[in-house]
């Protein structure tokens, strides 16, 4: 008889950490005071802690002891020339700027390459990403196949460019007034979902056709990889580093959130090909972000980086980190809970109006759904719905197709009985979804309303 092979961690625990376990009265409490907003609970009072994937990673040895050799210089550091060098030697871009995280890249490039009026195409927004753009003066357009925005549709590569639509765009604003196209590896806003390099190479060949750039938001570039060596002919035998390296190459620039694929819990880059692009950034990062040779982290931040890298492109780490991720989810539709297919690289996404039907998206299901289950179980998630998407320049609200709660597994940090307790407790709130009320928003920030929102039942 032939078994299963199963996915197993390429790694082992050295150290723990403790959680504290609350009752159903105490997260009851503390949801209330949080305004039904997951971001405003304490972590104290969360059990196992799905918020995001975003600098929640678990370091290795090889990291933690890569810190302590962190050059703290102001400038010059000998950390950022390591850093410098996995980034080139990885990714093949030839200059590295560090920032903080991945907006201060965002807020950097926009400021260079985005013009008052102007156009910038992107395969889904993100919400920072947009943001910028937006505050450089431009325009965000949403040029991803319609099948990312059907959480049913099974298209494998839901992370791919119509180039129809970008084709319309150019016909009807012209080049000129489009600095770059904005691709994201990993689509975070459509399920993580990935981008095929079929796709991506005949965006390069337009792209190219149109003197356009291509500015590429590799937050989750090692996950992308990871499905396209699974679901793209040519690809089952390259290695997800190899696979990497060509992605970046059919780009000419990036900016990096390093806290998500390359496992650490702080830090970024903007990387460029274009010198003039790269003087310009070195000017700017210097008045937000430090010197250029630190960019706002310190030495040990970089070094963690520099290990994180080559870490995060080894094809058994992927292999765990997705599988992880797809266990969760199998776990998830064996109980008749309605997800976003196929499962994505960093997170499950539950279509918050296929559970809740009988919410009108103004009465925030996602966001009803994400504070039902904490109250549930301590399971702290995300809603990606209205609340994220924020409101249009003229005031309105967008209304997204998707209207999702996003249970983002951090890497390295839980086990397989964790992913266990959260399906149960999702299991759980789906068997009383009938009695469940939306939401009211009774308090807005201006920028970003997630974050900081506050709502009340109805
Ligand atoms: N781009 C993508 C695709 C992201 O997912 C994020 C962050 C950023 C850029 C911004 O990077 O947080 O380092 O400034 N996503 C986090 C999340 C916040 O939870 O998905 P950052």
């Amino acid at each position: 008889m032939n078994h299963k092979k199963s996915w197993a961690e390429p790694y082992k625990i050295k150290m723990v950490e403790l959680l504290k376990m609350t009752t159903e009265k105490d997260r009851k409490k503390a949801i209330r005071e949080a305004g039904y907003n997951t971001f405003l609970l304490r972590s104290a009072d969360v059990y196992i802690d799905l918020l995001t994937d975003s600098g929640t990673n678990a370091m290795s040895d090889g990291q933690w002891s890569a810190f302590m050799t962190g050059d703290e210089a102001y400038a010059g550091s000998k950390s950022y020339y390591n850093m410098e060098k996995a980034v080139q030697k990885y990714y093949g871009y030839k200059y590295v700027v560090p920032t903080h995280q991945g907006r201060g890249a965002e807020n950097i490039l926009s400021k260079i390459l985005i013009k008052e009026g102007d156009i910038v195409p992107g395969n889904m927004y993100f919400t920072t990403t947009r943001l910028h753009q937006e505050l450089a003066g431009g325009t965000f357009r949403d040029i991803i196949i319609n099948e990312a925005h059907d959480p049913l549709s099974e298209h494998p590569f839901k992370g791919n460019v119509d180039l129809d639509k970008l084709d319309a765009l150019v016909k009807q604003y012209g080049p000129s007034k489009i600095p770059y196209i904005s691709i994201a590896t990993n689509v975070n806003m459509a399920g993580g979902q990935p981008i095929s390099m079929a796709n991506l190479k005949e965006l390069r060949e337009y792209t190219h056709r149109h003197g356009i750039r291509i500015i590429h938001d590799m937050t989750r570039v090692a996950e992308n990889a990871y499905f396209i060596q699974q679901r793209e002919d040519g690809y089952h035998q390259t290695k997800i580093a190899d696979i990497v390296k060509e992605i970046c190459s059919l780009t000419d620039g990036a900016t990096m959130s390093a806290k998500k694929d390359a496992l650490v819990n702080i830090g970024g880059f903007m990387a460029t090909n274009e010198w003039d692009v790269y003087e310009e950034a070195r000017n700017l990062v210097v008045v937000y972000e430090g010197l250029h040779t630190y960019g706002g982290l310190a030495g040990r931040d970089m070094e963690a980086i520099a290990v994180g890298i080559p870490e995060s492109l080894d094809d058994n780490h992927q292999h765990a980190r997705v599988g992880q991720v797809e266990y969760l989810g199998h776990r998830m539709m064996d109980f008749g809970i309605p997800i976003v297919r196929p499962i994505g690289g960093h997170g499950i996404f539950v279509d918050a109006k296929a559970f809740l039907p009988h919410l009108t998206q103004d009465q925030f299901p996602a966001q009803c759904l994400a504070a039902e289950v904490y109250t549930d179980s301590g399971v702290r998630t995300m809603e990606r719905g209205i609340v994220s998407a924020g409101r249009k320049p003229d005031g309105s609200h967008y209304y997204p197709n998707l209207e999702l709660v996003r249970f983002t597994i951090p890497r390295r940090v839980y086990t397989q009985a964790h992913m266990d307790v959260v399906a149960e407790s999702v299991a759980n709130v789906y068997d009383r979804r009938k009695k469940i009320k939306g939401l009211k928003m009774v308090y807005e920030p201006k920028y970003l309303r997630f974050f900081q929102a506050r709502f009340e039942k109805l």
